[in-house]
């Protein structure tokens, strides 16, 4: 009995112990350790958690400090995103943090002594659990009125100086109000320090870091849907997931966000005025980057109308027409004051104005002002907005002689300045096109020194080629190709013709002596291949700048229009997925276009290579596709022309030395009017088989989808190593994209991936890569995904991609058919190696 009773009590201890234990866990696992209610209060070595245990709330210390702040931090506290008291801090590790018996969330030191508050007035006071605060997965810590469920506060709308995917930058049209993140005062005290970044400039919104709350010491320039107009590279490029929205109460708000549930940011502004960005790849690694202003990213750098450009020296320059304010600062380099009108370069409104005389009475028609185009600015600060179109932009520009300049953005609409110019900069890629009101006399001019003009190279030519009917021919048929440009795909007059002088202007002249010299005479060794028109050579410069040189061959027929077109192409262009022109020659006999020189020749020749392909691993397989897909993104949508490339494939696509795609060979490209949408045909058809679309092979229908077809068939060949024609020997005679097409549909697309690049870790990737080939390869147009789309696409921002149509290959059968009654033998199709493959639209 006794044996037993001990048995007994042994068992009831050990329940007893069980329950108890069990009970604790229940405990601690249901009342939610994300939240802070009445009855808790959390001590200086306590903390909460998210529910997802990313987010910590609780006390910590800066460095070198015994200061105790209650802040929120990811995953580590030297991730710190929020601070509660940065103003007051705790001196000891007497803190607490809790619900106050007033309805808000406080921060108290050991004396009772509240040193921190979120301020509020519940309207139920003196009541028993009056609200609550949750940690939530986002980072975000909510203060909810538990009497009517509402949330009354929270940390995302009172930052510090830190931002994350999901945070709000708010500005109210109407009240004015807006917030604020403000950087700390150095690295060990997180009081408010000399930083802050808000949004303003609300008719066309932008982020401006301020120093000292008053000073402008960088602004992002408009937000145009895409990009601010005024950071073409610096904040676009790491923070891809912009969104500008708007309340109908005047709020506008911008949010960044990744689609990509894993993918996480935080960006703060640092005590001494960069914005530095942690890029978290996962819960351990992440990548740091400072982003800091430098140059001309300083507002107003070269003083008004002063022009700053980082690529000369020095880096400021007074537009035409002006000069420095005070001559003596600006030779000391302190542009500050920046430039004025020149007094003989008077507008033709001041000249009213000192007459006294408002009418346009006894002033000669022929003197009225105009306006000079400068490319790739970035819009001035103070812009008004109006929503003219593009032409009346101008005309009432013209009308108002407040109004000294314009710029026009098909997102923003017309924007004119009628104070002085100020934060202005060069670009070398993107920025608006910046329409300067000069007097009359500044018009006629430009072409100066060493420039090249339009009609200069054209009468060059005719010279060159010695058969004047056909340089006028050939200058006829240009002439008219661009006037039915202009006057087909845009009833309303155009600025193009402007823009090319402006550009061609510019375009800097190499005498045919130096080119020999720098090619070794042409010499066969120094061939690197044959472009479009004619050979390109291997050159070496005096200063040992390394150079490609195409020359003109005088034995092509198609060789002037498609030279001329090239010039006219790409002397508008830059970006880093394009190749770089770095200027021209044109001499009596000889026409030649000079590029820069990349070490690794073209795609195909790694591609293609059994050997040389194993250099190309999948992540930079990857960033070449990802750069061709900028690269036309560009070309379709960020330069204000819209252009068609008509002819990407493997061999056009060259590497530099690290590997970066870049386009070329702009001799087939046409450009269309910004604001077009369109698609247009050609008796024409010239392009290469097997990366033409089917509507424009057999219609000669193009428009940005060709493009999209084209860069699908690239994408398809870089996954898989393998010429699109390389199965035309094969029994079935499918193409890549048939194959693909046949693989997608027995599930089997993965034994489509190139071997080499094989790797389990990136297989959902490549798979991912592959689908958006075979969307850009259907044979609807309409279903092919716009290049912006592919872009967004492939960084992830879209996460749910739509099932692939029918693709076109299908055609390839009617394709031979119709070509069979063409003049040339089908088999010249099959042989990738031929540039140039005409055959006459129906
Ligand atoms: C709360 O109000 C007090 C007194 O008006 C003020 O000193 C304090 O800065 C406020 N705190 C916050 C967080 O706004
Ligand atoms: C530059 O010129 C401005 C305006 O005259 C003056 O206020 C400023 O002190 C000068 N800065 C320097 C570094 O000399
Ligand atoms: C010129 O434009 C400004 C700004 O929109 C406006 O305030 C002013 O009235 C205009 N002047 C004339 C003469 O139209």
């Amino acid at each position: 009995m006794g044996f037993l009773s001990h048995q007994t009590h042994t068992d009831s201890f050990l329940f007893i112990t069980t329950l108890f234990i069990f009970v604790s866990i229940h405990l601690c696992l249901s009342s939610a350790n994300d939240t802070i209610t009445s009855n808790t209060s959390i001590e200086d070595n306590h903390t909460i958690t998210s529910n997802n245990t990313n987010f910590k709330l609780g006390f910590f210390s800066p460095p070198n400090s015994t200061n105790r702040y209650v802040a929120i931090w990811y995953l580590s506290d030297s991730n710190i995103v929020w601070i509660a008291n940065r103003e007051q801090a705790v001196k000891d590790s007497s803190g607490v943090i809790k619900i106050h018996k007033d309805g808000n969330l406080v921060v108290m030191d050991g004396r009772n002594y509240i040193v921190w508050s979120t301020n509020l007035t519940f309207s139920t006071k003196y009541v028993t659990n009056i609200s609550s605060a949750q940690l939530q997965d986002k980072g975000n810590l909510v203060l909810r009125d538990d009497n009517t469920g509402e949330t009354v506060w929270d940390s995302f709308t009172h930052p510090a100086d830190a931002a994350m995917p999901m945070m709000k930058i708010t500005a109210n049209k109407f009240t004015g109000k807006k917030m604020e993140y403000v950087s700390w005062k150095s690295p060990t005290d997180p009081s408010s320090g000399d930083y802050s970044v808000s949004m303003e400039r609300l008719a066309a919104p932008e982020l401006f870091l301020w120093y000292k709350k008053t000073r402008p010491y960088y602004r992002t320039g408009p937000w145009n849907g895409r990009t601010f107009l005024g950071s073409p590279t610096m904040l676009t490029e790491y923070l891809y997931g912009w969104r500008l929205d708007h309340d109908p109460d005047g709020t506008n708000y911008l949010t960044y966000n990744f689609a990509d549930p894993d993918a996480f940011a935080i960006v703060w502004i640092t005590y001494d005025g960069k914005l530095r960005m942690a890029k978290f790849l996962n819960q351990k690694n992440f990548a740091t980057i400072d982003i800091s202003p430098k140059d001309c990213d300083f507002y107003g750098a070269c003083g008004p109308f002063g022009n700053c450009d980082p690529s000369s020296k020095p880096i400021c320059s007074c537009f035409e027409g002006f000069e420095p304010r005070n001559v003596q600062e600006w030779s000391k380099k302190n542009w500050t004051s920046g430039c004025v009108r020149k007094k003989e370069a008077q507008l033709q409104c001041d000249r009213l104005k000192n007459l006294n005389n408002n009418s346009n009475n006894g002033v000669d028609e022929v003197q009225q002002d105009g306006f000079k185009v400068f490319n790739n600015m970035k819009v001035p600060d103070f812009a008004e907005r109006s929503d003219d179109d593009l032409d009346n932009c101008r005309t009432s520009c013209l009308a108002n002689c407040s109004c000294l300049a314009y710029a026009y953005d098909s997102y923003i609409g017309c924007m004119f300045w009628i104070t002085d110019l100020i934060d202005l900069e060069q670009f070398s890629i993107g920025g608006v096109d910046l329409f300067l009101r000069v007097p009359h006399s500044q018009l006629a001019t430009g072409n100066k020194g060493r420039r090249v003009n339009k009609s200069l190279i054209i009468a060059i030519i005719a010279g060159a080629i010695g058969i004047v009917a056909l340089a006028i021919c050939a200058y006829i048929t240009w002439q008219k190709w661009t006037a039915k440009q202009a006057r087909t795909l845009s009833q309303k007059k155009t600025t193009v013709g402007e823009q090319n002088q402006m550009k061609l202007d510019e375009l800097p002249l190499f005498e045919f002596q130096k080119l020999a010299t720098a090619t070794n005479n042409f010499h066969a060794e120094n061939m690197l291949g044959k472009g479009g028109f004619g050979p390109v050579y291997k050159g070496h410069l005096e200063d040992g700048q390394e150079i490609a040189v195409k020359r003109l061959s005088k034995a092509s027929g198609q060789g002037l229009e498609e030279f001329m077109n090239e010039v006219v192409v790409i002397s508008k262009l830059q970006h880093r997925n394009l190749v770089r022109l770095l200027g021209c020659c044109v001499e009596p006999d000889e026409q030649m276009l000079v590029y820069e020189f990349m070490p690794n020749k073209s795609l195909d020749a790694f591609l293609f290579d059994p050997q040389r392909r194993k250099v190309l691993d999948w992540k930079k397989r990857f960033n070449i596709i990802e750069g061709i897909a900028r690269g036309i993104l560009y070309l379709h949508r960020d330069s204000r022309l819209r252009i068609i490339h008509r002819d990407l494939k493997a061999s056009n696509i060259l590497l530099d030395d690290a590997m970066n795609p870049k386009i070329s060979d702009f001799g087939l490209a046409r450009i269309f009017r910004g604001d077009e949408d369109h698609e247009a045909s050609t008796k024409k058809v010239i392009g290469t088989y097997g990366y033409m679309p089917p509507e424009y092979a057999m219609e000669g229908l193009f428009s940005e989808k060709s493009d999209v077809y084209s860069f699908g068939v690239l994408l398809l060949e870089i996954v898989s190593g393998r010429k699109n024609t390389s199965f035309y020997n094969h029994r079935q005679s499918l193409s890549l994209v048939g194959y693909a097409w046949k693989l997608w549909n027995e599930n089997n697309v993965i034994s489509l991936i190139d071997p080499e690049i094989m790797d389990p870790i990136f297989e959902k990737n490549i798979l991912r890569c592959i689908h958006i080939g075979l969307l850009c390869v259907q044979e609807l147009t309409k279903e092919r995904p716009t290049i912006s789309t592919v872009v967004l696409m492939l960084i992830s921002e879209i996460t749910h991609l739509p099932p692939p149509g029918q693709v076109a290959f299908v055609h390839k059968q009617n394709l031979y058919n119709s070509e069979s009654s063409q003049k040339s033998h089908p088999s010249t199709r099959s042989n990738n190696n031929l540039t140039l493959t005409e055959i006459e639209g129906r």
